[in-house]
């Protein structure tokens, strides 16, 4: 028998009934909807709605069911359609007619916002601490390594020489926004929509306060309309995930290129590397192209969730029952991906040596040749010619800038002078670059500091 038994005069169809069913995926969030069915029999009680003796009897249903689903002896029932019904029936089995009393001055519209505020504030909570930590893993590589140059790359061409560590900050700072942002939506998330009912509130004396207050929800959705239709706040958790989401497969890329022969500035560990069923030399990065690869199942479910809400009417329509896989599958699939990289990131091997020979080559430093000169007065666009030209030279006779004494500098301009041979060196490049956030080696350890800092404040 369905919820709605007295008006209708047969069944649903069975296949309408498994179509519209949620209950495969919304069982996912009973912890969630026990605590708020506690807190709203105990505020029904409060405010004189519903008896003390029917209140106890509820709570105590509600303890029982909360032990054989943890237990897993609870009677799940697919033709109930989703879990708000399917607790409520049970506890109607458990505790007789105090059970049909819970749904007093409560809808399943606003039963199954609140149900999925209450399970984003953990969701939020627990990727946010993940972001911490696959952020403490880059300061701590970052500090590993301080010191080591490496190529800094435009359009994927060497450009000029950087710090291993400088790059890796460079990812530290992507994930201090993308805490920012899912810090901002945990702000927007912590509300109550219980008390809208269906739509319009309710007539019945109820208290929304004391059910938020009983949640630790900081506040109360001001209209009753909104709280039954808004989903801003899995948007936002969509939105937010997709953007870390790029961020984790552009370091995903950088893996992978990284980890190729062609480039070799790193190996991944054994335990986070796969072999190949044919090719015995292979160590792929699998972990590392799936961190790249996922990030496409959570942009669709962010498009996917736009897509549903974009057209709907106000209030409460079944399109928004499309709102949980959308979210789950997203929850999953960034909580798994920020662990992996976490381990991944903590056992990569760096190449030192490969990163820093590599920086020597390419003619990554000849900007710094260029600014030398203009530094002694020569106009840069002249400077820029003049270096141009000294490539070339070098180009055509398979020599590198640090190959060149003195006087193959000065036969371009006489503004060289001894200290040139020196400034050509990637290390020496690298530390003149003092400006503030640049590559010099005191600028990132600042930026370490700084880091830190941010991790030690939360
Ligand atoms: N399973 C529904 C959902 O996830 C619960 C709310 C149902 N409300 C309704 N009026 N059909 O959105």
């Amino acid at each position: 028998m369905k919820l709605w038994g007295g008006r209708f005069r047969k069944n649903a169809d069975e296949r309408a009934a498994s179509f519209t069913a949620s209950l495969s995926f919304d069982r996912r969030l009973y912890p969630q909807d026990l605590q708020g069915s506690r807190a709203h029999a105990r505020m029904l009680g409060r405010c004189g709605i519903l008896s003390e003796a029917d209140v106890a009897a509820i709570l105590g249903g509600l303890d029982q069911v909360e032990v054989e689903i943890a237990g897993g002896t609870f009677p799940w029932r697919p033709e109930l359609e989703d879990i708000h019904t399917n607790v409520e029936r049970r506890l109607t089995e458990l505790i007789g007619p105090a059970g049909g009393r819970l749904h007093t001055a409560r809808s399943r519209n606003d039963q199954v916002a609140l149900d999925m505020h209450l399970y984003m504030k953990e969701v939020l909570a627990g990727v946010i601490a993940w972001v911490r930590r696959v952020q403490g893993v880059i300061v701590d590589r970052a500090e590993q390594h301080l010191g080591v140059v490496m190529p800094g790359y435009t359009h994927l061409q060497r450009a000029q020489p950087i710090l291993f560590s400088h790059h890796l900050m460079a990812y530290f700072w992507m994930l201090e926004r993308d805490h920012a942002r899912l810090a901002g939506c945990l702000n927007r998330t912590d509300q109550s929509p219980l008390g809208a009912g269906a739509l319009a509130g309710t007539s019945f004396p109820i208290d929304r306060g004391m059910v938020a207050d009983e949640l630790g929800l900081a506040g109360i959705y001001e209209n009753s309309i909104d709280a039954v239709s808004d989903r801003d706040f899995l948007l936002e958790f969509l939105a937010d995930a997709s953007i870390l989401m790029v961020h984790l497969s552009r370091l995903g890329e950088e893996i992978v290129l990284w980890s190729t022969a062609e480039f070799g500035y790193v190996e991944l560990d054994d335990a986070f590397a796969t072999g190949s069923s044919i090719m015995p030399q292979k160590k792929n990065p699998d972990v590392a192209e799936l961190v790249r690869g996922k990030a496409g199942r959570v942009f669709g479910n962010l498009v996917g969730l736009l897509s549903t809400v974009k057209g709907l009417p106000l209030a409460y329509h079944s399109d928004l029952q499309e709102d949980k896989e959308a979210v789950f599958e997203a929850v999953d699939t960034i909580e798994a991906v920020l662990e992996v990289t976490a381990g991944m990131l903590a056992t990569l091997q760096v190449k030192e040596k490969v990163m820093a020979d590599a920086a020597g080559g390419g003619f990554s430093t000849a900007t710094e040749v260029a600014d030398y000169l203009a530094r002694r007065g020569m106009p840069f666009r002249q400077a820029h010619e003049v270096v141009g030209r000294l490539v070339l030279h070098c180009l055509e006779r398979g020599r590198s800038l640090t190959d060149l004494d003195l006087a193959d500098f000065r036969g371009f301009s006489e503004a060289f002078e001894a200290d040139i041979v020196e400034a050509v060196k990637p290390e020496t490049a690298a530390a003149a670059k003092t400006s503030a956030g640049g590559a010099a080696p005191e600028r990132v350890a600042e930026q370490i500091a700084a880091a830190k800092r941010r991790l030690g404040a939360g």
